[in-house]
């Protein structure tokens, strides 16, 4: 079958060239979007008096009609289509005749190829963000039922401070807010419409390009033709998003295999979420967090291949671009699946309190608390710092907690410190203790989850 653009050609593409040339094998999934980027751009032909108002009903039917047969199954595409926008319109002219070659007039496959892949994007955000609300408000569920709830707050994996499980939830929650930030506000900036930039440089033809945006539900077309067709940042920015995201669901995905270890045994994952082994009987394994660390090694390498792919590639457009679906189509999957996989098995773990207890001996958890007392006491904090590091190095040598210190021992160490001068050091005492904006106290976190749920219920709608 000879191409749409087969006229100044007198041979046929070489089979193997016709294989590799083709993205059919992948654009079809965006064949709604071509489809309804060439009805929005066939109505402003017709409303230019470009083509006829009867051509253009034409044109439409046909163009259902084909959706209708994609979407049966009477349509299966195959490497001669090249791609879905000469699939669709070689269907088209077969199914309404000579009617249907009009509908190119005055576009590229160079500007299809950005509307179709700027509609779906903008599908998939809509989607994402839901997810990401839909696991913000199971993180801000479970942040409440554990507001109250101690636990061990590591830095370099050493016991640092007592903290709430709530405390830990808000501090994810505010990873997703920003990824939803992030996310909307690359929305807006690929939010415009680069039908009509046609090849490159626009037409001499009286299109109206500020209709099509509108129809296609654009904030407006995109200002220069050149650009319009060699742009692929909105791409690139959803692709960092989607990597910046991914790493937030590794982090937290690492921390729920060690939390699910027996050396911690911190939280018990539904068996639902878990996997056996074929050999030992014994065996939970915590595969969905492994995988979801894992996943974030593909939607890394997506957005390296498509920054690699645009360095160096000369305006305007080049079949280099074309290159820019297949890693996009794979980080919004995997994106839009971990959302999913992670806010079910965050609905499905619960926290061992009895076992995260049985940790609060190890580490002197509440140093810094007795520090910050003696310095409200009128102690410098460089000289606290050193007084507790001294109690710490008794209490090693006795092999004994703060509290089993001695008034002897506690006044060799320093004239100012008593027994009663530490205060209520138990670990709860500090953790509703550190009251600070944005602290770790049940009452402090139950504001960031107040300020937090309204902060959801307050997001705009996408518009479409
Ligand atoms: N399949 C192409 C792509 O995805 C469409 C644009 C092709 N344009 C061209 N002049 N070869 O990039």
């Amino acid at each position: 079958m000879a191409s749409l653009w087969g006229g100044r050609f007198e041979k046929e593409m070489d089979e193997i060239v016709k294989q590799f040339n083709a993205s059919i094998g992948f654009d079809q999934r965006m064949y709604r979007e071509d489809i309804e980027g060439s009805i929005a751009h066939v109505t402003m032909l017709g409303e230019q008096g470009i083509v006829s108002m009867e051509e253009k009903d034409q044109i439409i039917r046909g163009l259902e009609i084909i959706r209708g047969k994609i979407e049966s199954g009477e349509i299966v595409f195959n490497v001669d289509d090249e791609d879905i926008h000469m699939g669709i319109e070689s269907r088209l002219i077969q199914e309404i005749g000579d009617v249907g070659k009009k509908l190119h007039t005055a576009r590229s496959r160079n500007d299809q190829c950005q509307v179709d892949g700027r509609m779906y994007l903008k599908k998939e955000i809509r989607e994402i963000v839901r997810n990401l609300c839909c696991l913000e408000g199971i993180i801000l569920e479970k942040a409440e039922k554990y507001a109250d709830a101690i636990t061990v707050g590591f830095t370099h994996v050493q016991h640092a401070q007592p903290i709430t499980v709530g405390f830990v939830f808000m501090a994810y929650f505010q990873m997703f807010k920003r990824d939803i930030q992030r996310l909307m506000d690359a929305y807006e900036r690929m939010n415009l419409c680069p039908l009509g930039a046609c090849a490159l440089a626009g037409t001499t033809l009286p299109t109206n390009r500020q209709r099509t945006a509108e129809l296609l539900g654009f904030a407006a077309p995109t200002e220069n033709a050149m650009d319009s067709v060699s742009d692929r940042d909105y791409s690139l920015e959803f692709l960092s998003a989607a990597s910046i995201s991914m790493m937030h669901i590794s982090r937290w995905a690492e921390e729920f295999v060690w939390w699910n270890s027996q050396e911690f045994s911190y939280i018990a994952i539904d068996d639902s979420y878990c996997t056996g082994s074929s050999i030992m009987p014994q065996k939970k394994n915590p595969d969905m967090a492994e995988l979801l660390r894992g996943k974030v090694g593909r939607v890394y390498g997506d957005l390296t291949q498509l920054l690699t792919v645009m360095k160096g590639t000369p305006l305007a457009y080049n079949k280099d671009f074309q290159e820019d679906k297949e890693s996009l189509f794979d980080a919004a999957d995997t994106w839009k699946n971990s959302i999913q996989i992670f806010a079910g098995m965050l609905k499905n773990t619960e926290f061992r309190m009895d076992q995260i207890e049985k940790q609060f001996e190890k580490g002197f958890l509440n140093a810094t608390d007795i520090a910050e007392h003696f310095a409200n006491q009128g102690i410098p904090f460089r000289e606290a710092h050193s007084i507790v590091g001294k109690m710490v190095k008794a209490c090693e040598t006795k092999n004994c907690d703060f509290e089993d210190l001695t008034q002897e021992e506690l006044q060799a160490i320093d004239k100012r410190v008593t027994k009663e001068s530490l205060g209520d050091i138990s670990i709860k005492a500090c953790v509703d203790a550190r009251v600070s904006f944005g602290g770790t106290a049940p009452s402090e976190v139950r504001r960031q989850i107040r300020v937090g749920s309204e902060w959801l219920e307050s997001l705009p709608e996408l518009d479409g």
